[in-house]
């Protein structure tokens, strides 16, 4: 049997298996003030079967929101929304992290009625979808050093609030082109004092976020999920030399901290720094295979056991099939996903894809 099935302690949480639900943005918050929702709470509780889920991205602050109508978790009422969901995961034995997403220079203001903030003045080039259609990104504030404080005292706040809403742990979205993406960058962090330049003063921000949240609610429930090379959001990070050193640099930082995981979002042509990553990270490791067109499928679950990784993480399978574990045991069918339902909606594409038997 793949080591895949094989049972794991997560930051000494107990998995059934070592197969992990990606986080997946779904624009169904159509609680109050963006709150979770009885739909989503039966969403995450269908997919839980003794593995962890990664929830979608989650606004620590208004001010981090990015695509409309996902979920915060600053507010008294999306911590009670989000208690609906952790309540139902874990009765159906699963572990549940909430991914905490500040999405900087990808927010807009027709979504959050601010500016957005980012460590530099320098648009994303491209577009965001909005209530009122796509738009496109517009150039951020940079944000001040006091305003960065703040930044990190809100990532510690919604940290503190995913504790009260009953989550295992959070993720910190430092993958895709996100705000904590925009420090490790390059070409949206032009910054020259001590939060810019050199690869190591570029995770300055990561491994600042990762340890004050550490601190406030433990290593052992905080992970971060990066994306080295990823030109999701307009990132690029092209020169191999430069991703080498900032991304050894990032885990050189954060491994002190003793966190959870290390969660890898693989972008392609690059498995060899994933290979050097994992052996320099000490903990667990996570990986989200590059898998090209196809999303990640049964063909992946080796790469636990040629110890690519410790876990494997799947995005599009698992929004389509709430049982995948079994589905991957049983070598499939497996249903495909409808992209017209992926965003909003209702049930629909949501909580109505059929289980086996
Ligand atoms: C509908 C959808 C929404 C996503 N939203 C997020 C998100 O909120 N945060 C994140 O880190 N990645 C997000 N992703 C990326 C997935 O976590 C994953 O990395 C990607 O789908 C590739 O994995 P797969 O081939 O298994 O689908 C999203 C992917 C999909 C399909």
């Amino acid at each position: 049997m793949p080591k895949a099935f094989e049972p794991y302690v997560l930051g000494g949480k107990s998995l059934a298996h070592r197969i992990v639900m990606a986080p997946m943005t779904r624009s169904r918050a159509h609680g109050p003030g963006q709150s979770p929702t009885g739909l989503m709470a039966t969403y995450y509780a269908q997919r839980a079967h003794g593995g962890l889920i990664i929830t979608e991205g989650t606004q620590p602050s208004a001010a981090g929101q990015g695509n409309p109508d996902t979920p915060g978790i600053h507010s008294a009422e999306q911590v009670a929304g989000w208690r609906k969901v952790t309540e139902a995961v874990h009765a159906e034995g699963g572990v549940i992290f909430v991914q905490l997403m500040h999405a900087g220079r990808i927010g807009h203001p027709s979504v959050t009625g601010k500016q957005p903030v980012g460590p530099s003045a320098v648009a994303a080039k491209g577009q965001v979808y909005t209530q009122e259609g796509r738009k496109d990104f517009v150039t951020p504030l940079e944000l001040t050093e006091e305003a960065i404080g703040g930044t990190i005292a809100d990532f510690v706040t919604a940290a503190r609030n995913a504790v009260y809403a009953g989550f295992d742990g959070v993720e910190l979205q430092g993958a895709n082109g996100y705000l904590i993406h925009q420090f490790l960058a390059p070409n949206s962090n032009r910054r020259t004092d001590r939060w810019g330049g050199s690869p190591q003063a570029r995770t300055r921000f990561a491994v600042e976020v990762a340890g004050a949240v550490a601190e406030a609610i433990g290593p052992d429930r905080v992970g971060l999920r990066i994306s080295p090379a990823s030109p999701l959001n307009d990132i690029a990070e092209d020169d191999r030399a430069d991703v080498e050193r900032t991304y050894t640099a990032l885990v050189d930082s954060l491994t002190p901290f003793g966190l959870a995981y290390l969660h890898h979002s693989e972008a392609p042509g690059i498995r060899d720094l994933t290979t050097r990553l994992r052996k320099q990270w000490p903990g667990t490791y996570i990986l989200n295979p590059y898998t090209g067109a196809e999303p990640t499928g049964p063909d992946q679950l080796e790469l636990a056991d040629d110890g690519t990784t410790d876990l494997i993480s799947f995005g599009a399978l698992y929004l389509a099939n709430p049982d995948l574990p079994a589905r991957l045991k049983a070598g499939g069918p497996f249903n495909t996903h409808d992209r017209a339902t992926t965003y909003g909606g209702d049930h629909r594409g949501y909580t109505d894809y059929p289980a086996l038997g």
